[in-house]
């Protein structure tokens, strides 16, 4: 039993992990809202808040962003010898990029830049830092959101490799496509199929801090 907010803030932080396997209970539409607004409450650069998000249900959909997610990882790996690239496509190497989860889980979040074009700020170098910083703050306050509610996320790169083939699947499905939006992450979201998930080690604190008394 948790004694106070402080200590369930923290619990739900260090016992997060990302969820590779779904089972196909439905996940309840208030959650999904609950789990936006809780991206949209993460902090950006002057709040300019540069991303959009689009809630994907249908199965059919899911299933064509899994597929293209999978091919498209080809281009990530074309320095690889061939025979590694393969298995880790097909998801049988140890390094298995999970993109078929897409698909498994009942409901998948695509995370969009969306920023201002005609905005411009000093070094435009770290306005460009500062747009990716805000949009990485909302997907790892989804992924809080999720956990806290009982639900598993995972966080899938992919869609970096494809955005072309999401204007293509998306705008079939009804999306009015903004060429002002660059895919950042696709984050599948549902009830685990696994009781206990483990999570990956850390490196030791001292490895990656230092203090200054
Ligand atoms: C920028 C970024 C990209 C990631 N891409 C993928 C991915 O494509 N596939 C995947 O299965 N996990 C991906 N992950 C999840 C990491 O593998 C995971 O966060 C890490 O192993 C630590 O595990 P934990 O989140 O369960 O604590 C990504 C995480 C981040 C932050």
């Amino acid at each position: 039993m948790l004694k106070n907010t402080k200590e369930s803030c923290i619990s739900v932080i260090n016992t997060r992990t990302c969820c590779r396997s779904f089972s196909d209970k439905t996940v309840a539409d208030c959650d999904i809202e609950s789990i936006l607004k809780t991206g949209q409450a993460a902090p950006s650069a002057k709040n300019r808040q540069p991303y959009f998000f689009i809630v994907i249900k249908n199965q059919q959909c899911k299933k064509e962003i899994a597929l293209a997610a999978t091919r498209g990882r080809e281009k990530q790996f074309t320095n690889w010898d061939q025979q590694s690239a393969e298995s880790m496509i097909k998801g049988k190497s140890k390094m298995n990029s999970n993109d078929l989860v897409i698909a498994e889980a009942p409901v998948a979040i695509l995370l969009l830049r969306d920023s201002d074009p005609n905005y411009s700020e000093g070094i435009s170098e770290n306005l460009e830092i500062q747009e990716e910083q805000g949009v990485a703050c909302v997907a790892y306050s989804m992924m809080i959101a999720a956990q806290a509610l009982g639900l598993g996320m995972a966080w899938m790169c992919s869609v970096l490799n494809i955005p072309e083939e999401l204007e293509d699947i998306l705008t079939k499905y009804g999306i009015a496509w903004k060429k002002t939006w660059q895919p950042r992450v696709i984050l599948p979201v549902g009830y685990s199929k696994k009781e206990k998930l483990r999570k990956p080690k850390r490196k030791e604190l001292k490895e990656v801090s230092s203090w200054i008394n």
